[in-house]
């Protein structure tokens, strides 16, 4: 696809050693790629290792994985085994786009993964004429919470009882430079 003419394109049978270079920056990552149908038990083990309570299904991984309207983009940590991933979400004659979840492996957090596919995410919503970027993150989320605000996301609303369990979250948005 033209939008992302600058990533690696899904592996088609999953990981490669040999199509997935390491990140000379970050060792063991390799580069942010597409995510694809194959890459589902990965983004899963990966989403439970992430989110204790608000981990997204199978079946709504898969149905991510495979939507029009999301562009899901990961790093492969080796084998069946991803190092980080986001999804972000398009929705058709709207200018916003929506990062509906962002996770990054324990073992691999602080090295600027995060940064990086938010970056190329960031790159591929512009080019789509996106002018919004929203997402939503547990007030309790403090890493969260820096990370998007160092991306320069604002508050722009708390969202009472928004996740499951009944805490409170807020609403973020940056815009897009055109
Ligand atoms: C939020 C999250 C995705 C951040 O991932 P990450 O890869 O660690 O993020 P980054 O590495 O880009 O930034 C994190 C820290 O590393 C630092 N960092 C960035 N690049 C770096 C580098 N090259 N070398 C060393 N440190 C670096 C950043 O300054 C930042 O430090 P700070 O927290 O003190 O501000 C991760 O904590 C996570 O997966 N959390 C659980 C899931 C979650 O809550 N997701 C958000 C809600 S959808």
């Amino acid at each position: 696809m033209a939008l992302l003419s600058g990533l690696t394109a899904p592996t088609p049978a999953g990981f490669r050693a040999a199509s997935v270079a390491a990140d000379m920056n970050r060792p063991g990552c390799g580069p942010v790629r597409r995510g694809g149908a194959h890459d589902l038990p990965a983004l899963l083990a990966l989403e439970r290792a992430s989110f204790s309570e608000d981990a997204q299904t199978r079946r709504s991984l898969r149905w991510l994985l495979c939507r029009a309207n999301a562009l899901v983009l990961v790093s492969d940590a080796g084998p069946d085994r991803l190092a980080g991933a986001l999804v972000l979400l398009f929705r058709r004659n709207s200018g916003v786009a929506r990062i509906y979840s962002i996770a990054v492996d324990p073992a691999f957090r602080g090295q600027g993964l995060a940064e990086q596919m938010f970056e190329t995410a960031v790159g591929d919503a512009a080019q789509r004429g996106c002018r919004l970027l929203r997402a939503e993150v547990r007030q309790s989320n403090i890493a969260s919470l820096r990370f998007f605000e160092r991306q320069g996301f604002e508050r722009l609303c708390v969202l009472p009882g928004y996740y499951p369990g009944g805490e409170d979250g807020f609403r973020l948005g940056r815009t897009l430079a055109n």
